[in-house]
């Protein structure tokens, strides 16, 4: 390393370091968010680092993030996309692609999701032209069940797509076995759970695809960022065109000619030899992230264990805190699986006699940050009235978790002192209804 790059980087850390010594905690002072990034001084030298080498698009740094990224979720190939969002659309997308063939969806096709949902779980459903099929939820839990899913499989059901919700693992061996006597792809969106097994498997491996966010609220951040996942090599063909412009080539940039016949394909109406780096197969996109992303995500992947222990012992402290609390139904991890958890659920019992706003206005007036369970019953909001949709069954816990579910922070951010803090406001609160 060059002197001058050294003593950058030296800079860097000691910027880091006299930055985050400013930061104490002051009950109802200091915010307390729901999420956030857990970023140090090797995060900050990481992306300084990269900026230095003017490593803007995406390069080596980013393959190195895929490789080491599918190693670490068993899965054979990840392509990393500039968001969660795209990593789902790029997923569902995939699934139409004709190199499928027969198995490929068309439109009018069925996808079965769960309404009480993030919305980019299931608008690439509606943006390929498929039909979402609405499952409810349960309580305590917040996913669907394999046998709400069973019910909902029609003739023109070809796939289930759905989130581990808030790092909680559905019952993903049930619903992975489902979906093969069903002949159904199975996406997994792991957006929330990264690093949560299910049957002591990692979440994120039991699907033909799943998808992962990096937003800062997430277990790991790049600033935005995300993946997709998958062992099927098919797959990740497609899920590599359709993300790269929907170009048939599979050299990286700065590559050429690695199948050693960039002028001899004929495809298409195009002139024989048209060149392989401008024949494009798929109606596809630009979803890549760039290397000074994955430069932080690689960063962050070191810490994964550390951030998922970090995220599981806020949950229980809060957790052990509230139980007993009257009124307050409190999360459940699903059987059978070790959450990687993302948020602490609360949903205030509807003969409670105060409403799950004026908690909510408490803690936030302490200074503790609520969020909804994301939107809640998605079929009531305006973007999905009159879309087309089948929905099975009552929608009653959606409902339900619609008026009166929130949740806090347990991200690596949360102090024990914080925790504890939480716990005293909703205990004061309760106590003085
Ligand atoms: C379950 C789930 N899926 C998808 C996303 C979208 O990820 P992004 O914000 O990176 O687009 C989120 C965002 O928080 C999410 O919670």
């Amino acid at each position: 390393m060059s002197d001058q790059r050294e003593l950058i980087l030296d800079a860097v850390r000691a910027y880091h370091r006299e930055a985050e010594a400013q930061r104490g905690f002051v009950p109802g002072v200091t915010e307390i968010w729901p999420s956030g990034a857990a970023l140090d001084e090797d995060d900050r030298a990481a992306l300084v680092e990269a900026a230095l080498d003017l490593r803007i698009a995406a390069g080596k740094g980013a393959r190195r993030f895929e490789s080491e990224f599918a190693r670490r979720l068993r899965r054979r190939k990840a392509h990393l996309t500039n968001s969660g969002s795209s990593a789902n659309l790029l997923a569902l997308s995939a699934l139409t692609s004709h190199l499928l063939e027969d198995q490929r969806l068309k439109p009018g096709d069925e996808v079965i999701t769960v309404a009480a949902a993030f919305p980019t779980t299931v608008n690439p459903i509606l943006q390929n032209g498929l039909v979402p099929v609405f499952v409810d939820v349960e309580l305590k839990t917040y996913n669907t069940t394999v046998d709400r899913v069973a019910q909902a499989i029609g003739p023109r059901t070809r796939a289930i797509m759905v989130a581990h919700a808030l790092g909680n693992p559905f019952q993903a061996t049930e619903i992975a076995q489902l979906a093969k006597e069903h002949d159904l792809f199975l996406i997994e969106d792991n957006c929330d759970a990264v690093g949560a097994t299910y049957d002591g498997r990692a979440t994120g491996s039991f699907g033909d695809l799943s998808t992962v966010s990096f937003y800062p609220a997430h277990h790991l951040t790049m600033g935005e960022g995300g993946c997709v996942l998958t062992s099927d090599l098919a797959l990740a063909r497609i899920v590599e065109s359709m993300r790269d412009w929907g170009r048939d080539c599979w050299c990286e940039p700065g590559e050429s000619d690695t199948c050693l016949k960039r002028f001899k394909y004929q495809m298409g109406t195009l002139p024989a030899g048209y060149d392989h780096k401008y024949i494009f197969s798929h109606v596809g996109y630009n979803l890549k992230a760039t290397d000074l992303q994955a430069a932080l995500g690689l960063s962050q992947l070191t810490k994964l264990d550390e951030f998922c222990a970090t995220r599981r012992r806020n949950w229980r402290r809060l957790r052990e805190g509230l139980d007993g609390v009257p009124w307050l139904i409190l999360p459940e991890a699903t059987e059978r699986s070790d959450p990687s958890w993302f948020g602490f659920v609360i949903t205030v019992d509807p003969q409670a006699p105060f409403s799950r706003a004026e908690l909510t206005d408490h803690l936030e007036s302490r200074r503790i940050g609520t969020r909804r369970l994301f939107a809640g019953n998605l079929t009531r909001h305006p973007a999905y009235l009159g879309k087309p949709q089948r929905v099975v069954g009552e929608l009653q816990n959606s409902d339900l978790v619609t008026e009166q579910t929130f949740w806090v922070g347990v991200y690596p951010g949360i102090t024990e002192e914080m925790a504890d803090y939480v716990v005293t406001s909703v205990r004061d609160f309760v106590k003085g209804r």
